[in-house]
Formats: structure tokens, sequence, C-alpha cells
């Protein structure tokens, strides 16, 4: 391992991106269930900045809440910061706007810059590019980057090599002759520069270009001239290096995201039965010995225990599932826990704040929000469980409802250990159920049912003999008078 002194990262993020023919400022748009922006932050950070700026400038508030809430800690302690540039004149302007942001850091340090919109760059090739600027020989280049060779480099800044292969300046594609176009090596726009440099060669930027702008390239042009040790260039894949300008681009990059994770869960022992059609955000977790069936969707910061199984198309969201359960096809849930063993689905629906404990079940057909259910307990089939607080070893029957709402506030139904409600209950909240008390099937519960009571709403029953035998024959009859009638209207000759 080569020694290598501290560098900082700054990040472009203040372009509209108008390719992308939307409201929302490009560097917000996900992927993978991260911001676009936040991960050229995660590979500046993986790869050991002390500080990363990001530049902003289109909605920049919206940028930065998104920074804040991505990296909490970084963002409290200084390490990831923003910097305003206050119109976008390009992207050597952006650089600029950061430089002050920067003041502190040794003027011998590396200044990484990279672009909001390259979000498959990994933190090795940024680990690369700065062991690059230091040469075979100890030279040490002022200035390092990275580049890509593409089948079709349109619309990249392409790189321009000397006889002798030097780097000598990077062409934009619309300031580019035909001989220029034809290059296939390309800028992924990511570089190291040592910051003394940098500043010094940004306030020399002019705007005499097809663009009009204040082109960072130009900076690497500079090097070329000025730094006998040249412009050290490290060739990097290009599958890390493609940038997002419309919204084509966003899905292939998702495309290639998504097969990197499922690669690196699969490789870390969960069984994916069909990774094309498998979409796990990046910063979910996911233990080992876990399998996925096909169109199982993970996002947010979904968490699922070793030995769980998730059935064909199961969506979760901000979900803690437990070691050992077993997920049904087609259950749907968001911001709940799924405990130990338990198991969920199919068609089960769990709203926010759904908490099961071991060995629960959860059938068909029933939507939980705001629940919780203890060990062992059980509503199988079609129930509506809202606000309501399970106790252990209870039974819901199918067709039981939480009334929990009337109109103007939410109250809490309960259930005590070891209760059971029979089939096509409503309970009328707030209530509670004792701990070993039934309710019989077919019961509204309106008020509080005592331990080991039994609570019974409904009606007695009657039977009267013979009666369904004698209304079929008034009916019938009734029918077929009916029938007669119609068949004598029909067949009376026209005009009479
Ligand atoms: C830039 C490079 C090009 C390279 C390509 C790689 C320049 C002049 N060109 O072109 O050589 O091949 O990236 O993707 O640098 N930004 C700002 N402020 C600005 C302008 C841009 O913050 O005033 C940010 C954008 O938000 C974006 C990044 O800089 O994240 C790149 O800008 P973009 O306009 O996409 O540059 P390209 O035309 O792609
Ligand atoms: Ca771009």
């Amino acid at each position: 391992m080569t020694e290598r002194a501290g560098f900082v990262a700054v990040v472009l993020a203040a372009g509209q991106g108008t390719r992308m023919k939307s409201a929302l400022p490009k560097v917000l748009h996900p992927l993978c269930g991260r911001e676009l922006v936040a991960w050229p932050v995660h590979a500046a950070l993986d790869a050991g900045a002390t500080r990363v700026v990001v530049v902003v400038g289109h909605g920049r508030e919206a940028v930065a809440a998104t920074l804040a809430a991505r990296f909490p800690a970084h963002t409290a302690d200084g390490r990831v910061t923003t910097a305003v540039q206050e119109r976008q004149l390009g992207t050597g302007d952006a650089v600029r706007s950061a430089l002050p942001a920067l003041e502190g850091v040794s003027e011998d340090d590396y200044v990484v810059v990279l672009c909001g919109d390259t979000p498959l760059l990994r933190h090795e090739a940024l680990s690369a590019l700065l062991e690059a600027t230091r040469g075979a020989d100890g030279a040490r280049s002022k200035c390092a980057m990275l580049t890509g060779v593409v089948d079709d480099p349109t619309g990249y800044g392409r790189v321009v090599r000397d006889e002798g292969g030097r780097i000598v300046a990077i062409r934009e594609h619309k300031d580019a002759s035909a001989a220029e176009r034809a290059i296939r090596e390309m800028n992924p726009g990511v570089y190291a520069v040592e910051k003394r440099f940098l500043a010094r060669s940004i306030a020399a930027l002019d705007a005499k270009n097809a663009q009009g702008e204040l082109y960072l390239t130009d900076v690497v042009a500079r090097a070329a001239q000025e730094d006998a040790a040249g412009v050290a260039g490290r060739a990097w894949p290009m599958e890390d290096l493609h940038g997002v300008n419309d919204r084509y681009d966003l899905a292939r990059a998702e495309t290639l995201l998504r097969e990197r994770l499922n690669r690196a869960l699969a490789k870390s022992g969960v069984t994916l039965r069909d990774p094309s059609t498998t979409y796990v955000d990046a910063d979910v977790v996911i233990a080992a010995d876990v399998t996925l069936e096909p169109g199982v969707v993970l996002r947010g910061r979904t968490q699922i225990g070793a030995g769980a199984r998730l059935d064909v198309g199961c969506v979760l969201e901000d979900v803690l599932v437990e070691a050992g359960a077993r997920l049904k096809p087609y259950t749907v849930a968001t911001d709940s826990v799924i405990g130990e063993r338990a198991q969920v689905g199919p068609f089960s629906h769990l709203r926010p704040k759904s908490t099961l404990g071991p060995d629960a079940h959860v059938g068909n057909f029933v939507e939980t929000k705001a629940t919780s259910l203890g060990a062992r307990s059980k509503a199988n089939h079609l129930a509506y469980l809202g606000d309501g607080v399970i106790g252990e070893d209870v039974n819901v029957g199918a067709g039981t409802i939480f009334c929990n709402y009337d109109g103007f506030q939410k109250h809490t139904t309960r259930l005590l250990d070891g209760a059971f409600i029979g089939s096509d209950s409503q309970l009328v909240a707030p209530v509670t159920v004792g701990r070993g008390a039934y309710v019989a099937t077919g019961t509204t519960v309106t008020k509080d049912v005592p331990d080991d009571a039994l609570a019974l709403s409904r009606t007695k029953q009657e039977n009267k003999l013979g009666y369904a035998a004698r209304l079929r024959t008034t009916m019938k009859a009734k029918k077929d008078a009916a029938l007669a009638a119609k068949a004598a209207a029909a067949a009376k000759p026209d005009g009479e």
C-alpha cells in the first residue's frame, strides 16, 4: 500500500439537469433507494475523504435537506457540507464556488472533484485515482483524472493526447472537431488536483468556448502545459463511469447498480431465485441464508434476519424482519416489525407501526395499522386491526374489525393474553377484552370484557319450523303467474 496524504472531495451538484425534464433537481432522483447525489458522497467518504463539499444551486434547500437526512452524523460534524453556486456558469465556476469552503485544507492536499451525476463510481476508483498522482518515477502530478473508453462517446468530453500518449486537453463534444469526436476515450469528470494548483488555475479560467461556460476541464489542459510531471490518466472500466443526463441513463444506471447489489447479496449467502426481478435498495441489510423469491422488492432501511424466507411479490419498506420469519406471497409491509418465525400472508398488509411478536401469524386479507400482536397470537383471515394492543396467545377470528376511528379520533383496542375473538366480531374502541375472555362470534363489543368472561351481543336465534318450505311454494307460484302473463301478452296478434 502506498502511503497517501489526506484528501477532500468536491461534488458538483448545482445544475438543474434540463435533460431530465423534471421539476425535481436531477441529483435528487432516486437510484436503488438513494438520491443520485448521495452516491458520489458515499464513494468519497468510503475512499477516506476528510471532507466532502457538495456544490448546490438548483433546488439548493432540497439538496441540502437530503444530505442532512442521509448523512446526519457527517453533516452535524461538518464532514459533509454544501457550498452555493449562485448561477450555473459551468463546472469550473462550480469548483470556484467550493473553494472558500476548503479554507484550512493544506495547499498540498488533493481535491478530488466528482460530479453529482455519476452514481456508479466506486470508492476503489477514487483510491486508484489518488494513487495515480504519484508516477512510477516518484514524480507527483498536480492533476490526475480517470478516463474510460466507450463505443459511443457522444456528449462526453474527449481525452486529447499527443503523439507520445500524454494527455494534453479535454475537448467538450460541442467544441470538438470531427477528428476529435472520433476519439473514444472519454472524460468521466473525476479528477484529483493539488489544491494550490486548482485554486490558481480556476482563477485563470475563461469562457471562450461553444457553451460560453467556465470549463473545469481547462484545468487539465493547464496542468498538461505547466506541470513537468504531466497529467496522470488512470484508465478505469466504463461500468463505473457512466453519467446520468436523462431518464434513460438513469434507468440504465439503476439496472447496473441493481445487478451489483444483487451480486453482492448472492455472494454473501442470500438466495435470489431470480436476480433479474429482485429489487433491493442500497441501504437494505440482509443476513445469510435468507431466500428471496421472484418479484421481491425491499426498500429503504429494511433489514432481514437469518433464514427468513420472502415469497413471490413481497414488497417491504423500512421493515425489520427477524430471523426465521416466513412471508408468504404478496405480503406488503411498511415501517413495521415482523418477529422471529412469524408468518405473514399471503396477501397481508402491514401498515406503519405494526409489530408482530415471535411465532405470530397474520394471514390472508388481514390489514394491520399501529397494532402489536404478542407471541403466538394469530389473525389468520380477513380482518382489520387498527390501533390495537394484542397480548400473547390471542386468537382473532375471521372477519374481525377493530372500529378504531369515530370520525375525529383514533382509539385503542386491547386484547389481553389468551383472549379469543370469535369470527365476524366488531370491537368498538376504546375497549379492552380481558385475559382469557371469549367474544362470541358476531358480537359487537362496546364495553370492556372482564377476564375469563364471555361477551355475547347478538340476538337469540329463533327457528320457525317449515317456514322455508312454505315460503318457497308461495314465491314459486308468484313467479310462475308472472311468466304466464308475459307469455299471453306476447301471443296476442299485432294491433289488437
Ligand atoms: C462534464 C464535462 C465533460 C465530461 C462530463 C462527464 C465539463 C466542461 N465537461 O460535461 O468533459 O465528459 O461532465 O459526465 O466539465 N454543474 C454545476 N454547476 C454548473 C454546471 C454543472 O454544479 O454550473 C454540475 C452538474 O450538476 C453536474 C456536473 O456538474 O452534476 C456536470 O455537469 P453537466 O452539465 O452534466 O456536464 P456535462 O455536459 O455532462
Ligand atoms: Ca453530465
